[in-house]
């Protein structure tokens, strides 16, 4: 199974306080809390984003079990963050105030398109600020109100469907929804999407007039939009079909966002499709693209 991501880091260091004002004055750092004189912990994204790096002086626990004997336990590591902001005018502006030399940029092409700077902590951790070409994705949870948008997301859709219990055992049975409620006087059930809580899909029955064929996405993986959706669907006895419904069931890209898609249809003929953004940089100008010619425009650095 994968793991839910990187949790923590934690640094061995000398000195606590030449520490902190490195990654925080620095680098630009929050703490997460006022630091001890053997503990300091910062977020890497924000507050609400378990991601932490945290500086230990002192044992770390279990450590005495350790093959290796004290003082030589834990050294200088080589990490890297991705930078919050778009330019590193500022974090070059800060280095230079606190006397850090930065190396770089060292330019990086193809998946990691983009610049990395490069400086040694006060305990010889090699730290990398990495600044993608695409814009850093912006957290979804910011830390305080004041900057928060208001708009978070799609909560849920409804669509008008003409037999309640055909679209249940559709969104539930075949695809793989949860039903969270339903009211059968009001010939109405809404399903959670991606699991309770996460997002909603309401199915409300209609007379057959009344359903006028609608179009949403649901989220994927890229991994299983490209490697699987489509054996998926036809298992489902569902036909896949692409944006440009060209005859194929490969799974397209759009250029301008990017993302890759695939697209079937369900009872209703409401239009649904599989969606996941690309790690890459946008490239509008292929407008829509075989997932092939992506790749290989990508690879090829145009
Ligand atoms: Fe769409």
């Amino acid at each position: 199974m994968a793991s839910a991501g990187l949790h923590e880091i934690v640094l061995v260091v000398r000195n606590i306080e030449n520490a902190v004002r490195f990654y925080r004055d620095v680098v630009g750092l929050t703490l997460r809390s006022d630091p001890t004189d053997d503990w300091a912990s910062f977020a890497t994204i924000s507050i609400e984003h378990p991601q932490w790096l945290g500086l230990r002086k002192g044992d770390l626990l279990f450590e005495e079990h350790s093959p290796r004997p004290r003082g030589q336990r834990f050294g200088p590591v080589h990490f890297a963050l991705v930078a919050g902001e778009q330019s590193p005018v500022e974090f070059l502006e800060r280095a230079s105030r606190h006397g850090a030399q930065v190396y770089g940029p060292h330019e990086w092409d193809g998946r990691m398109k983009g610049q990395s700077y490069y400086c040694y902590d006060p305990d010889d951790n090699l730290f990398e600020y990495w600044y993608p070409d695409r814009p850093a994705p912006r957290p979804t949870r910011p830390e305080s109100s004041e900057h928060r948008e208001m708009i978070q997301g799609l909560f849920e859709t409804h669509i008008n469907v003409s037999d309640l219990e055909r679209s249940i055992a559709f969104y539930c049975g075949v695809l793989g929804l949860e039903q969270g409620h339903r009211e059968d006087d009001r010939r109405v059930a809404l399903l959670w999407m991606g699991g309770r809580g996460t997002a909603m899909l309401g199915l409300w029955e209609k007379p057959s007039a009344l359903v006028v064929p609608q179009h949403f996405a649901f989220r994927a993986t890229v991994e299983d939009v490209l490697g699987r959706s489509v054996a998926w669907l036809n298992e489902r006895g569902l036909t896949s079909r692409n944006f440009l419904d060209d005859g194929t069931q490969r799974p397209m890209v759009f250029g301008w966002m990017p993302a890759v898609a695939i697209y079937f249809r369900d009872p209703d003929g409401h239009s649904i499709e599989l969606v996941a953004m690309l790690p890459d940089p946008p490239r509008p100008e292929l407008g829509i693209a075989s997932w092939e010619e992506w790749e290989r425009t990508r690879d090829a650095g145009q």
